[in-house]
């Protein structure tokens, strides 16, 4: 493996502005030390997020996703999904005929900010069931009758598999009344509201357990589901015995899929020891501060700014643009994570030059590239290795032959590095364990889908 490719260096012509940089970059690199404590940390919190009367409180939630089972291949029939969370909020229709490829259909809608954040919660669940109508229309569906799995994803204390209760809205939402209501109700109300509609729906997942179950129906042994996208969350197979919180006799069932949440590790305090005052800004300048501090080190909705909080310590320290501060790099969420991901891409150059351009740096110098490109590698190189670390501690811990992580998001998607920079570090930190991080697209949706139809299947069974 190439070194530099995991420890990127700033190399400049002048030798007292790259001494400056490094050492205001520095506070983002992760030491074998630093790494080593996150790791044990992350390990402890899981398993306090787990026991019965934990002696602290963990970040981690740990919930039980009350998933039956995983896909047999005998779904069959006509589901609809949506899927809410993150950059796009969809509907689909899928399609399943035991031993044939699912067949799916995907329709993306916006959801409105005033619909996002807001004091009531039913203008948002009309909206999700307008944009079902809608959807319903465009495809020939509205006479038919049809189950619906809802991927809804936020944390959520499940009770059930069609009850799904908000804890708290992260990410670009926020409608404060809706938190402790039960999602599944809220969205089956709207659909009653309208009362032009046959649609039921069946089960709520996190997109963390939607896409574990679509990359089940791929692969055989995959055991986790990761989203790197806005946010960032993971869930896994865990064993029965070991989650001590579960009360009573669970026969016939060896291991349930426990949706981490881990977007929030270091909610109590326990990741203080590896924040930046970058970090801390992000935090301050976010939608919903103190909350969900792991997933502000590096998602999509907050890579970019943190990169942007860089940028303005460098120019204000004149390190760069000549000290020069256009009204675009003042803007919050200015600099995005896509941005990072062009300028991470193979012409970083020309597209660092490109988004410089439109944000008020119409002429810069080798320098400027230099070192944007510079911060673009170390925050995406941290983010890369935080997530890794996770998740070796994760394939350490359930010790089987083989694992396959799928994983759907925004920023795995369009990130050209954060792929192979996982594998290497995953290796690095669990080489005892076999695994392969796959795409599993739109599966987040998908899965809330195949949810459904299970949820379906084993319905029918019981009446049999
Ligand atoms: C946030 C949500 C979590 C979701 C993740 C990825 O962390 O709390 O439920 O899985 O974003 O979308």
């Amino acid at each position: 493996t190439n070194s530099n490719f995991h420890s990127p260096r700033l190399i400049l012509e002048d030798k007292r502005k790259e001494e400056s940089v490094n050492q205001i970059v520095s506070a983002l690199v992760l030491t074998p030390e630093l790494i080593k404590q996150i790791q044990d940390t992350f390990e402890s919190e899981m398993e306090l997020g787990l026991m019965q009367n934990p002696p602290k409180a963990s970040s981690l939630q740990m919930e039980n996703t009350f998933i039956p089972e995983l896909p047999n291949g005998k779904e069959d029939g006509d589901f609809l999904a949506l899927d809410l969370g993150g950059t796009n909020f969809r509907v689909i229709l899928i399609r399943l005929k035991p031993g044939h490829q699912a067949e799916s259909y995907v329709q993306y809608y916006t959801v409105p900010e005033f619909i996002r954040i807001g004091d009531h919660g039913e203008p948002l669940f009309d909206f999700l069931a307008e944009c079902i109508h809608d959807f319903m229309k465009k495809n020939d569906l509205l006479e038919k009758h049809l189950p619906l799995g809802f991927c809804f994803s936020f944390p959520m204390v499940q009770k059930a598999l069609d009850i799904g209760v908000l804890v708290t809205w992260t990410k670009s939402f926020n409608i404060p009344s809706v938190v402790g209501e039960d999602a599944v109700k809220m969205l089956n109300d709207a659909l009653e509201r309208r009362g032009d509609l046959q649609v039921n729906v069946v089960a709520v997942v996190n997109d963390t357990t939607g896409t574990l179950i679509k990359g089940a129906s791929l692969y055989p042994d995959c055991a986790i589901g990761l989203i790197l996208g806005t946010g960032c969350n993971a869930c896994y197979l865990e064993k029965v015995e070991r989650i001590k919180k579960w009360d009573g006799e669970h026969p016939g069932i060896d291991e349930v899929i426990v949706d981490i949440e881990w977007g929030a590790f270091g909610d109590n305090g326990v990741l203080d020891f590896m924040k930046t005052e970058f970090d801390k800004i992000v935090d301050n300048n976010s939608l919903l501060v103190s909350s969900f501090t792991f997933e502000k080190l590096f998602a999509g909705k907050y890579l970019g700014e943190l990169v942007r909080q860089i940028l303005l310590c460098l120019i204000d320290d004149k390190l760069l643009f000549r000290g020069k501060l256009s009204n675009m790099m003042m803007t919050h969420n200015a600099f995005t994570a896509e941005h990072v991901s062009e300028i991470e891409s193979q012409d970083g150059d020309l597209k660092a030059r490109e988004i410089l351009e439109t944000l008020g740096y119409p002429s810069v110098t080798d320098d400027d590239i230099a070192i944007l490109r510079h911060l673009c590698a170390v925050t995406s190189v941290r983010g890369a290795r935080i997530v890794s670390i996770c998740l070796a501690s994760l394939l350490n811990r359930m010790k089987k032959e083989f694992v396959t992580v799928a994983i759907d998001g925004s920023l795995y998607n369009k990130h050209p590095k954060f792929h192979q920079l996982m594998t290497d570090f995953i290796a690095e930190m669990a080489p005892e364990r076999k695994f392969k991080l796959m795409l599993a697209e739109d599966g987040s949706g998908k899965g809330a889908g195949l949810v459904a139809a299970i949820a379906e299947r084993l319905k029918a069974q019981k009446h049999k």
